[in-house]
């Protein structure tokens, strides 16, 4: 059995393609009724690429330990700067609130002094304790902060932060 195979070069074209501005001016391919037009779009930005805001991490320890005698531990992560503590749990849904405070906390307000929190690590990456809280803890020790009042990072920090929720539940 035999085969023929044609080696013969295929005819050359040339392409349709022209360099111009005819057409739509705003698109990189663009076509006219007659033949389709290639243009090229020209940057000569000198915009700097758009810069991600640094990240804080957060680890929350639930109050009580588990059927397995480890205390669950919920995990959110804010952009630095830009929410308040409270703020962050209740967008994960992370419970804040004891029993008492769950009905008559004040929204945030810092008149209630019920969203207490304790920083065990990343206190540095927060705000300093406001004059609402030099109020509510006073007698309390250096680590607790009200939620409603702690700012989670600094815009240019980034870092991991770990809360203890109701920590009054363990003394
Ligand atoms: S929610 Fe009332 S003081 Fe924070």
């Amino acid at each position: 059995m035999a085969f023929a195979v044609n080696l013969s070069p295929l005819p050359l074209r040339s392409p349709e393609i022209t360099i111009g501005s005819s057409g739509f001016s705003n698109s990189l391919v663009s076509f006219n009724r007659k033949r389709p037009t290639l243009s090229f779009a020209v940057s000569n930005s000198t915009e700097e690429p758009p810069t991600t805001t640094p990240e804080i991490e957060l680890e929350f320890l639930g109050p009580k330990p588990g059927d397995d005698g480890k205390y669950p531990v919920d995990r959110a992560a804010a952009a630095s700067g830009e929410k308040l503590l409270r703020t962050i749990m209740a967008d994960n849904k992370i419970e804040l609130y004891g029993t008492y405070g769950k009905v008559m906390n004040c929204g945030g307000g810092g008149s209630c002094g019920t969203c207490i929190v304790e920083v065990v690590e990343g206190k540095e990456l927060l705000n300093e304790r406001t004059n609402t809280e030099l109020k509510y803890l006073k007698k309390k020790p250096e680590s607790w902060r009200l939620a409603c009042q702690t700012i989670v990072g600094n815009k240019e920090n980034s870092g991991k932060v770990r809360i203890q929720r109701l920590p009054q539940w363990k003394k």
